[in-house]
């Protein structure tokens, strides 16, 4: 390592080559630089004036935090308390890949001195807000902020399908649905890189549980996978160009993702012909030989993994045959496309910029996410809060000084540290953060009621307040975090108990959840209103407040089913065991539901769910109608009026289901096909267009490696959620066969 580190350059010699273009260009002698060539081009003159050993520099990144008790220091030139580093190459004018985490801002590693950044809200609220122009957005915010942290490589893009609702990680991704998952994320890395910062699409593929998940083998076959999971990747690879895709810790058949020739080297560089690079999770490489053959092309984190698997090691394969020397070259020119293509190159970092973010008006950013992002439930007319009320109790989830966020590796931390410290895990996946945006004061600020807060741990006090209040407001919260399931989906800490009782005080009770997914609400019947709002960022409290109070009207849908009980799911037990003896491998049967996931498979099974997928509900009435559908190049189109029915401004999600009249051998009843979000005024009527990507119409065919649509009728829902349909067309399609790519 230390001869590896003896070439790093240091950030201000990189930024001195870089620092002016037109003397780049007149460098004959480094035709790479010439940002008029194409970025693959540019990455193939690199390569070829590359010597071996910096090819391999260019494939081994380290994790950018001291390690003392894996006796690891940093490397020089690298970011304190962050992801990771790659070292840059002077000789060549290439720079260090300075990487950070992840989906909603700018986190730091756990420090005593950690970044202070701003935090969307979490990326299923995101997916929540059905809007590609707040997820691009978020993601061009947060990409500013990384690039003015000293950052060139964002490990954001989560878009692991919601197989699991107990998966601590699912606040990181983006709901259950291919399409849903698909358009936000691949817009959020859409909107990172136009700061010219690399976005990562991750965790590819199948890591959908966090339990045992380095030694969980998911089994799913092929069509399955890419009419699921694969297929959310490949919307976000072709929506979003990111440049670079992340393995993860988990087992596909027999073969951890990492070293999968299956996943990388077929699906992901063949089928899909992806021309960006492959990065391992820190500490998801278990080889060299069969990393790099199956289409690793950069060994990260280490010293995240027992020992470095690129670098010398490497070195030694491909001196032995084992690993071709065409294949570290394809690993280099992967990356250097990626870095040219993204403009890393003609947009250099210019070290720590963080005095110069606009915090106010990111932050601004953030809570236009989240309003649009939080979901109505239930209201039995208890939203908007009257303005006769007089008294306002606001109990639990330190609603006083702040909302959750969601723990690990992507934690983003606030301004001041969090409202609540001191809570969570002393280590690894904690602590717990708390943003100081403070629901209970965003309340008072916009109500003229007394407001009374109790902690909610006494829940006689709790429930005394209640019964002396004209409304109360409950917050509850469930802590999710990586590397840890939740074992249920109940809220914790008797928090379920603490409802019951203040809603048995006075039923005019709302309940506000901050949860990182789906839970179940024992005492949904007893309360009169129900607001998700997910992990809500940095301004969260404010965004909850305006929501509750009127200011905004609430548009989110849910982006996963939120199922009545473990009953219901494919696998009411979890699979594996963080407990069991070290070394153990375990299956996760994927095949189960196959790509029937989530409303797929509620449908499938006829099960009633406690909320159904692209549920939510307004403080306005709106009319979706007019439905007609046509066959529209491979596809269909749909179109159809909404008209906002009521008395407020508001924004509608109307949703387009497809669904086979005859067998086409489907995995479901039904697919999301579409959908638009329509800002309406009272009274206004908007005609709207949903085309439907081929592959939503279609079955993959493993053998022939083609989508397949079957000549038939097919129908047309226009819903409001999965289980509210509004009307229904029946169009008539011929068949159709689409290459892999979908065209
Ligand atoms: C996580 C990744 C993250 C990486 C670097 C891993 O534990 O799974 O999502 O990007 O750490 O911090």
């Amino acid at each position: 390592m230390t001869k590896s580190l003896s070439r790093v350059a240091t950030a201000t010699a990189i930024a001195a080559v870089l620092a002016c273009a037109p003397a780049v260009r007149a460098q004959t002698d480094k035709p790479w630089l010439d940002p008029s060539l194409d970025a693959g081009v540019r990455a193939g003159l690199a390569v070829k004036a590359m010597t071996e050993d910096e090819k391999l520099t260019l494939v081994f990144g380290y994790f950018s935090t001291d390690a003392p008790w894996k006796k690891f220091t940093r490397p020089e030139g690298s970011l304190p308390d962050a992801a990771g580093f790659v070292p840059g190459i002077a000789r060549l004018g290439i720079p260090a890949q300075s990487q950070t985490d992840a989906g909603v801002g700018v986190a730091t590693q756990r420090s005593a001195h950690p970044r202070e950044r701003t935090a969307l809200p979490s990326g299923i609220a995101t997916a929540a807000t059905w809007s590609p122009e707040r997820a691009f957005d978020g993601g061009a915010m947060i990409g500013n902020e990384a690039r003015l942290s000293g950052f060139n490589v964002m490990l954001a893009g989560g878009v692991n399908l919601l197989r699991e609702p107990r998966n601590g990680r699912n606040f990181e991704y983006a709901g259950e649905d291919p399409w849903l998952a698909g358009v936000v994320v691949g817009n959020e890395v859409r909107g990172i890189q136009s700061n010219h910062v690399i976005s990562t699409m991750k965790h590819y593929a199948f890591n959908d549980q966090s339990t045992s998940q380095s030694e969980l083998d998911s089994q799913i076959g092929d069509a399955d996978a890419r009419m699921s999971d694969l297929l959310a990747f490949q919307f976000v690879n072709e929506i979003g160009h990111p440049g670079s895709v992340m393995c993860s810790y988990n087992i596909v058949h027999g073969r951890h993702s990492c070293e999968n020739a299956w996943l990388l080297d077929e699906v992901l560089k063949t089928d899909w012909g992806y021309k960006g690079y492959v990065m391992s999770d820190w500490g998801a490489t278990h080889s060299t030989v069969e990393s790099a053959n199956a289409g690793l092309d950069q060994d990260s984190g280490y010293p995240f993994d027992d020992k470095p698997y690129f670098g010398a090691p490497l070195k030694q394969a491909i001196a032995a045959g084992k690993v071709p020397q065409s294949r570290l070259d394809d690993m280099a020119r992967r990356i250097l496309t990626s870095m040219f293509a993204v403009g890393l190159f003609e947009n250099p970092l210019k070290g720590d910029q963080s005095a110069s973010i606009d915090y106010g008006k990111n932050e601004a950013i953030a809570q236009a996410d989240a309003e649009e992002a939080i979901v109505l439930l239930k209201n039995d007319g208890l939203l908007p809060l009257a303005k006769t009320a007089k008294t306002l109790a606001v109990i639990g989830a330190h609603a006083d000084v702040g909302v959750l966020s969601g723990g690990g590796s992507s934690q983003v931390y606030p301004h001041g540290g969090s409202a609540a410290p001191n809570e969570g895990p002393d280590n690894f996946p904690g602590p717990m953060v708390w943003f100081p945006s403070s629901p209970l004061k965003g309340i008072a600020r916009r109500s003229s009621a007394t407001v009374t807060f109790a902690s909610g741990k006494d829940i006689h006090a709790a429930a005394d307040l209640a019964a002396r209040s004209d409304i109360v407001i409950v917050f509850a919260s469930q802590w999710t975090a990586e590397g840890m399931d939740v074992p249920y989906l109940n809220l914790p800490n008797g928090q379920d108990a603490l409802i019951a009782a203040v809603a048995k005080a006075n039923p005019k009770t709302v309940v506000v959840l901050e949860t990182g997914g789906p839970v179940v609400m024992p005492w949904l019947n007893d309360v009169g209103a129900v607001v998700e709002a997910w992990f809500p960022g940095s301004n969260g409290g404010e965004a909850i407040a305006r929501v509750l109070t009127g200011e905004v009207n609430p548009s989110g849908h849910l982006p996963a089913t939120f199922p009545a009980s473990l009953d219901q799911l494919p696998r009411p037990v979890l699979d594996g065991d963080n407990h069991g003896p070290r070394g153990k491998l375990y299956t996760v049967n994927y095949g189960i539901e196959g790509a029937a996931v989530g409303y797929k498979w509620f449908d499938k099974k006829g099960l009633k769910p406690l909320f159904p997928f692209g549920y939510g509900l307004s403080y306005t009435r709106f009319e979706a109608g007019g439905l007609t559908a046509q066959p529209s190049g491979k596809a269909l189109s749909a179109s159809f009026t909404v008209k906002n029915a009521g008395d407020r401004d508001g924004k509608a999600v109307a949703q387009v289901y497809v669904s086979p009249a005859s067998d086409a051998g489907w995995e479901a009843p039904k697919r999301l096909g579409g959908w638009v979000k329509l800002d309406l005024r009272p009274g206004e009527s908007r005609a709207a267009t949903v085309a439907v990507d081929p592959r939503l119409l279609a079955v993959y065919d493993a053998v022939s490696k083609t989508w397949r649509i079957k000549a038939g009728d097919y129908q047309v829902m226009l819903a409001n959620s999965a289980a509210d349909i509004v009307q229904t067309q029946t169009v008539h399609l011929d068949a159709q066969t689409l290459d892999v790519t979908g065209k």
